[in-house]
């Protein structure tokens, strides 16, 4: 199969055609990928079952992890689930369009094999103009999960989905890059206890404050944890390891010499002085936690393009605002490095990881 990229306004606007090749593909139950304002989407048909088992297949997903599905509004979101508790009006009003999911309980005609047998359902109103198009005009309900190939890092830019998709599905729309950077904030408010199963952009306490009650932030027992949160996720090809805010100058130079012995080049993400540029690409990742998270899958990304064996990231400060990339680099990073002594035992592990 062929992949179209087609470039496309991020304000949703234009370009009449591709919008209609789109809409045939998706109501023939095929698979269109499209920019969210949180990461692009592999969008298909959510009720028609053939479209969604395209989605696990092109994916190559893990057949127990649940998808998302993307409405027009809450109205929409009202006729494939139901609100015993009478919260989503409340969410809906402050977050919608916007990255927040939250998870109710799936109505009875709508295929459970959307939420892979759960009695749930997760939906959210993207807030973007191309998702939102996409949406409107073919009149259906998108299921869409991150367009990346599982267990790789969620893409930013079309040309991330096209590097992982290309030859699995007919057609990228191409919004330029999104403007979050990781996914949404998935919050369960189908039962009594409301609970973030997955830290996002929107944090637990503004959803705390909105709904006038407490907020359960993910725990680390499995089974109150979104399906998808189990796998090795956000994975890059190359190692990562976080630098500490506590590692000093001395020690870091100590780091580097080490690793400047090793036969390979790595790659730094951060704003640490580097002293071998030979050996080492540089990126600058900012310190404020919204370009962080924006730029956070991109550079892991680029660096893997470029084949670096291992890539060092300076670890961002341990606040609130950043639960949410914390969230991503603990599961993307090997180690959390704190001085120069751990190099060589480290070093040891990368020839075996980086051939996996
Ligand atoms: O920002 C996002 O959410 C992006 C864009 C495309 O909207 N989508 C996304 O989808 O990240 P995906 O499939 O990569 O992640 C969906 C997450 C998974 O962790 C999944 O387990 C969880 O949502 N999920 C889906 N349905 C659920 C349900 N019924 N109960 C609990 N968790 C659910
Ligand atoms: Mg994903």
């Amino acid at each position: 199969m062929q992949t179209a990229l087609r470039p496309v306004a991020a304000d949703g606007h234009g370009s009449e055609a591709i919008y209609r090749e789109a809409v045939a593909i998706l109501r023939a139950g095929g698979l269109v990928a499209f920019p969210s304002e949180t990461v692009y989407g592999l969008g298909g048909d959510a009720l028609n079952p053939a479209a969604v088992a395209a989605i696990f297949t092109a994916k190559n997903r893990p057949a127990d992890n649940p998808l998302i599905v993307h409405v027009r509004d809450q109205e929409h979101a009202l006729e494939l689930v139901t609100d015993p508790f009478d919260r989503l009006s409340k969410l809906a009003a402050a977050f919608w369009p916007g990255p927040l999911t939250v998870v109710l309980p799936r109505a009875a005609h709508v295929d459970k094999a959307l939420s892979r047998g759960l009695p749930t359902l997760a939906l959210r109103v993207p807030n973007h103009g191309v998702a939102l198009r996409l949406i409107r005009a073919s009149g259906l309900a998108l299921a869409a999960p991150s367009a990346n190939v599982s267990g790789r890092p969620s893409p930013t830019t079309g040309a991330h989905v096209l590097a992982d998709l290309a030859g699995r599905i007919p057609l990228i729309l191409d919004g330029g890059p999104c403007e979050v950077g990781i996914e949404s904030t998935v919050v369960d408010i189908s039962s009594e206890v409301v609970r973030v199963l997955r830290p996002g952009h929107i944090q637990a306490q503004a959803i705390a404050q909105v709904l006038g009650e407490q907020v359960a932030a993910a725990g680390t027992a499995t089974l109150h944890r979104s399906p998808g949160t189990r796998y090795r996720h956000y994975r890059p090809q190359a190692a990562v390891w976080l630098v500490d805010d506590a590692v000093s100058p001395h020690e870091w130079a100590s780091i580097q010499k080490q690793l400047n012995q090793a036969p390979w080049r790595w790659g730094y993400a951060g704003q640490r002085t580097i002293q071998d540029a030979e050996k080492t690409s540089q990126v600058h990742l900012p310190r404020d936690s919204d370009r962080f998270a924006r730029h956070l899958y991109a550079v892991l990304r680029d660096f893997d393009d470029q084949g670096v064996a291992l890539i060092l990231v300076d670890a961002p400060a341990r606040s609130a605002a950043n639960t949410a990339v914390w969230d991503r680099l603990e599961k993307a990073a090997d180690v959390l490095l704190k001085d120069s002594s751990e190099v060589s035992g480290l070093l040891a592990k990368i020839p075996s990881k980086s051939s996996e």
